[in-house]
């Protein structure tokens, strides 16, 4: 198809998760084949835009990245133009570099700039095409939380990697008859922890969007144990609040703080109240590595040429989402206006409930 746009940039930023290449992949063959556009990878997010760290992609280069996890360009989480760490002579301080992101656009040439990210990088997409910015919107994130889109690319995997620890997990608590906590991802949103609690049997599912108490996991677990269960699966996302201390995060250094540690507290309060010996297992990093899953390289399929489709249609500041069975564009600002929780009154909630599954509340 003949197009008066000529070259198009791609760049993944924020975490990282299973289908990013796929997409990659997608982006540059429908722009090849389909429009005869060159294409720029764009090296580690933003940052790439910021440093001019960027690469021609061909069909070579793509060539058999669709099963791989991870993503052939880089990505950070931390190179937000708006709002960039500088370090000069020791000092440290923030400044707004997003004019060198825009003049590096017009270097480079780019008709259009495929952004792939979560919240975080929608938020800053939407920020630089309100600048001018030629930009298309591609939604990732193992957890799910973007409200525009029925589901990200990246989540599907996640939930396979968490389901299948949670049933390795259920034999060995069996053998021990032990309390067995599995703590999942899922910062704000408690999609991981549920549907892979659900999927897995778990028999207490806590999640950021229903507070629970110790009093209530407990009552749980002993109610079990009277049944003559001899042993139990707790599922925690990472992001739910403790009833008394509300959400746990640990120091990774330079400052930083990461989600963390529910998991081993509830566990130590669990054993300290039942009696019962409990161990736990966190997931971590594990959900957002591996091959993307048979559902996440079609989605991701899907993104990456409804996306060149868009910028080819100039149909800039909008992002793809899934609104089943099609893949539609929607708004930036409609992307980043809400983060798509759990319904803590959802039918998913109200049916693990009438399964016999507790919240913990
Ligand atoms: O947003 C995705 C996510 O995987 C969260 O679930 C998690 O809290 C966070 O990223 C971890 O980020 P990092 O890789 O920077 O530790």
């Amino acid at each position: 198809m003949r197009t008066r746009m000529r070259r198009i940039g791609v760049l993944t930023g924020g975490g990282d998760c299973p289908g990013l290449n796929a997409v990659i992949r997608a982006v540059t063959k429908a722009a090849i084949h389909h429009y005869g556009l060159e294409v720029i990878g764009i090296k580690d997010g933003f940052g790439g835009l910021i440093n001019g760290n960027v690469c021609r992609l061909d069909e070579g280069g793509v060539s058999g990245i669709l099963h791989r996890g991870g993503t052939i360009l880089g990505t950070t989480n931390r190179d937000n133009p708006f709002h960039y760490l500088l370090r000069d002579n020791g000092e440290e301080r923030y400044v707004d570099l997003s004019y060198l992101v825009l003049e590096n656009i017009d270097m480079l040439g780019l008709d259009a700039l495929v952004v792939i990210g979560g919240d975080g990088s929608m938020r800053i997409a939407m920020e630089l095409y309100n600048r001018g910015a030629p930009i298309v919107g591609i939604p990732k994130t193992i957890d799910n939380d973007l409200m525009a889109t029925d589901i990200t690319f990246g989540f599907d995997t996640a939930l396979h990697t968490a389901t299948e620890a949670i049933d390795k997990l259920h034999t060995t608590a069996e053998s021990h008859h032990r309390a067995m906590i599995v703590e999942v991802m899922g910062r704000n949103s408690g999609w991981i922890a549920l549907e892979a609690g659900i999927a897995g049997g778990g028999d207490v599912i806590l999640i950021p969007e229903i507070p629970f108490t110790i009093d209530g996991v407990c009552a749980k677990l002993l109610q079990r144990h009277d049944a003559g269960k001899s042993f139990s699966i707790i599922v925690v996302a990472e992001g739910a609040p403790h009833p008394q201390l509300g959400v746990i995060e640990k120091n990774c250094g330079n400052g930083r703080k990461v989600l963390g540690g529910i998991g081993e507290l509830v566990g130590s309060e669990i054993e300290s109240y039942t009696g019962i010996e409990t161990r736990v297992t966190v997931l971590g990093h594990l959900q957002r590595g591996g091959a993307p899953s048979p559902f996440d390289r079609i989605l991701s399929t899907r993104f990456g040429v409804k996306a060149v489709e868009m910028a080819v249609n100039g149909e800039f500041g909008k992002m793809a989402c899934l609104r089943t069975p099609e893949i539609k564009a929607v708004p930036l600002e409609e992307a980043v206006a809400e983060q798509r929780k759990v319904p803590p009154d959802g039918e998913l909630v109200r049916y693990a409930r009438s399964v016999g599954t507790s919240f913990g509340d």
